[in-house]
């Protein structure tokens, strides 16, 4: 039985570890580290899983870690636990935003089996998607762990190296917020034109997830939709004239590329 431990208990982990007991995995098979007592608390209850404030003794039974904390305290984590995991050498699963995989490896003591991956917020509702890059240490059989674990919290995709990781997150990492900033100005401009912000709001996350249900089943490019959905001269062709006219592609390249040019600077920091 592969037992499965998340060091950090927060936001992230609670999200996979309600879609790997839905999808089958047992709670015997799922640890938790969490300092919170209050935290704890919810999580043995809410999925009756092993919950321990102490790191180490939550590493000395699992085969795989997921690293589920923030950023800031990860390099401190890892060297608190690079005994144990150097004693077990469990596969190390990384949901960690922008820590490059060779820093935690180092951090850990060297020659572990590391999965970085880079998941987003829908998560929290299944329906998240997470790119996954593997070290060369880490074998077939982990990676297909790694692969499983992120699936319990929506789709999963590899990437061929690790520096796509930074293109990913500007792509779907970050991607959630320019979805809401674009949702946040149609509700505006709605109400602007007389709807009230509750049929505003409405009708705009309606068509949002509208939108992507359709993109994702048809078998036609987004570009084909958007034409089969603007007539000439029509009430579409008007307002993606106005888009267009003002630069919205541009806007997007500059503002992937602002994100990824983060994402790289923060990877170096580390
Ligand atoms: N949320 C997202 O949309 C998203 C997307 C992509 C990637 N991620 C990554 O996922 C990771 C987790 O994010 P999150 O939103 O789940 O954060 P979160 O809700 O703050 O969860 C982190 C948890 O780790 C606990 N923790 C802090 N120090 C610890 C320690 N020394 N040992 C063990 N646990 C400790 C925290 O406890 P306290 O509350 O007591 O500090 C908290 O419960 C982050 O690194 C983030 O970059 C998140």
């Amino acid at each position: 039985m592969t037992k499965i431990a998340f060091i950090g208990g927060g936001n992230m982990a609670r999200a996979l570890i309600g879609g790997l007991l839905n999808s089958g995995t047992s709670s015997e098979q799922l640890l938790v580290a969490e300092p919170q007592a209050e935290a704890a608390a919810s999580l043995r209850r809410d999925f009756g899983v092993v919950v321990d404030s102490n790191n180490n003794e939550i590493v000395a039974q699992a085969d795989c870690l997921v690293l589920a904390v923030k950023p800031q305290v990860l390099k401190q984590v890892a060297q608190q636990m690079a005994t144990s995991v150097q004693a077990k050498k469990p596969l190390v699963v990384s949901i960690v935003a922008g820590i490059p995989m060779d820093s935690l490896d180092q951090w850990l003591g060297g020659g572990v089996s590391v999965v970085r991956t880079m998941p987003n917020m829908p998560a929290l509702v299944g329906l998240g998607i997470t790119a996954l890059f593997a070290n060369q240490r880490a074998s077939e059989q982990q990676r297909q762990l790694a692969e499983q674990i992120l699936s319990a919290a929506g789709s999963t995709l590899w990437v061929e190296n690790e520096v796509l990781l930074d293109a990913v997150t500007a792509v779907s990492g970050s991607g959630p917020a320019y979805f809401f900033r674009v949702m946040e100005a149609m509700v505006e401009s709605g109400k602007a034109l007389g709807l009230s912000a509750e049929q505003a709001t409405e009708l705009t996350l309606a068509t949002a997830a509208g939108a992507a249900e359709l993109a994702r089943q048809s078998d036609h490019s987004v570009a084909t939709l958007r034409q089969q959905v603007t007539s000439p001269g029509g009430t579409t062709a008007a307002a993606l004239e106005v888009m267009n006219d003002q630069g919205i592609g541009q806007i997007f390249n500059d503002a992937l590329q602002a994100a990824c040019d983060r994402a790289a600077e923060l990877a170096a920091e580390a």
